[in-house]
């Protein structure tokens, strides 16, 4: 026990140290970019579902007793929201990441991966078979450069349509035309922060793609946590990676299928988005981005960094900024890179534009 404590001691000096705090005063930080966190058609969703009589636990594995209605309802209404020949629902966007990368890539096969890709694809990259590269963040050349050291064997090339933390957007047409023209290789493309949001009707900045090229070369993961409002991950891919993740996917295979209530919230979020009420709150949202990006600088979407640089001026400025009634956090390496410590300001359809102009100078002053 020594040992843990000498570590978290170590943390703290560091100004490392995380712990567990209760949301509290105007959310600045949640993923809940469009407020279906809180929408009431899906509470009422899932109180009649639970008055209904679902079950409250899927109670095995999808492969067992756990594969219920809800999930196969979900499944083949995201095929056709998505345009995808089969889809997969996980509990969460980790987890689906996790069997992606463990289950698809060989040992003969290479990953090359964005800097900035997400802790969760890393994990998985860690305990695949395979071996992988990074290359820096957005950069085509560097890409093309592992490309064609790499030519000989299969090539699985992890990226974000908008990353987590910087908030700024893939090339992902010029991914995709690259890996086209080097043909043995397939992009996974993790949509998290763009589900919802962007591409048509918020299905994604690689829907265009798709809906012209298909699914042969390209995988899609929509977290459903975020810009849903619920949870889990939905995979979508082309029908023969889906069934070989059905029969290998370690991670899909030996767990409890989730709740049948998350499929059926799931669905009921995705269908709200295609609406005019979805339609709505994207033009709120993206309002707030433009005002955002005056304000603050960042790539104009919903996730905008506060660049502070050291640990301990951003937790200074978090602790601030909490004491004026703002819900905002300090993200500190190692989820971020070394001197690159920020406040991350998340934006939500349901913010008041006020609101904005009111935290821009509380932060000045500060
Ligand atoms: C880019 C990205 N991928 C995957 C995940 C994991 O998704 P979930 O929160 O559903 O586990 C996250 C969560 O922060 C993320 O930002």
């Amino acid at each position: 026990m020594q040992l843990f404590t000498n570590i978290l001691s170590h943390l703290k000096d560091q100004n490392r140290y995380r712990s567990l705090n209760l949301p509290n005063g105007i959310d600045l930080t949640s993923n809940d970019y469009l407020g279906m966190a809180v929408h009431p058609l899906l509470r009422e969703s899932a109180i009649k579902a639970l008055e209904n009589g679902i079950d409250i636990g899927a109670a095995g594995s999808r492969l067992l007793r756990g594969h219920t209605s809800h999930h196969a309802k979900l499944e083949k209404f995201a095929c056709t929201y998505f345009n995808a020949p089969k889809t997969l629902f996980f509990a969460n966007g980790f987890i689906a990441n996790y069997a992606l990368f463990t289950a698809l890539p060989d040992r003969h096969d290479v990953i090359l991966y964005d800097a900035l890709i997400h802790a969760s694809v890393r994990e998985g990259m860690r305990a695949s078979n395979a071996k992988s590269f990074k290359f820096a963040h957005n950069d085509i050349d560097a890409l093309e450069n592992l490309l064609n050291k790499h030519k000989g064997n299969h090539i699985w090339i992890a990226i974000e349509s908008i990353y987590s933390m910087d908030g700024d957007r893939a090339a992902l047409q010029d991914v995709y035309n690259l890996i086209k023209r080097y043909g043995n290789a397939t992009l996974i493309i993790d949509e998290a922060h763009a589900t919802g949001i962007y591409g048509t009707n918020g299905k994604g900045l690689a829907y265009d793609i798709i809906c012209k090229h298909g699914y042969d070369n390209i995988i899609t993961l929509h977290t459903c946590g975020k810009a849903i409002g619920v949870a889990g991950g939905l995979v979508c891919a082309d029908a023969n990676i889906i069934d070989y993740m059905i029969n290998k996917s370690r991670p899909f295979i030996y767990s409890t299928a989730p709740m049948p209530l998350q499929a059926l919230l799931v669905q009921k979020s995705l269908e709200v988005l295609d609406s005019d009420d979805g339609q709505k709150r994207r033009g709120k949202l993206l309002s707030l981005c433009s005002k955002a990006q005056k304000l603050f600088g960042g790539a104009g979407s919903q996730i905008v960094p506060i660049i502070l640089g050291e640990d301990e001026k951003a937790m200074r400025v978090a602790s601030a900024m909490q004491d004026k009634g703002y819900d905002i956090r300090a993200i500190r390496p190692p989820t971020v890179p070394q001197g690159s410590a920020r406040l991350r300001l998340s934006l939500s359809s349901n913010l008041d534009e006020d609101i904005l102009q009111n935290f821009a100078d509380a932060l000045k002053t500060l």
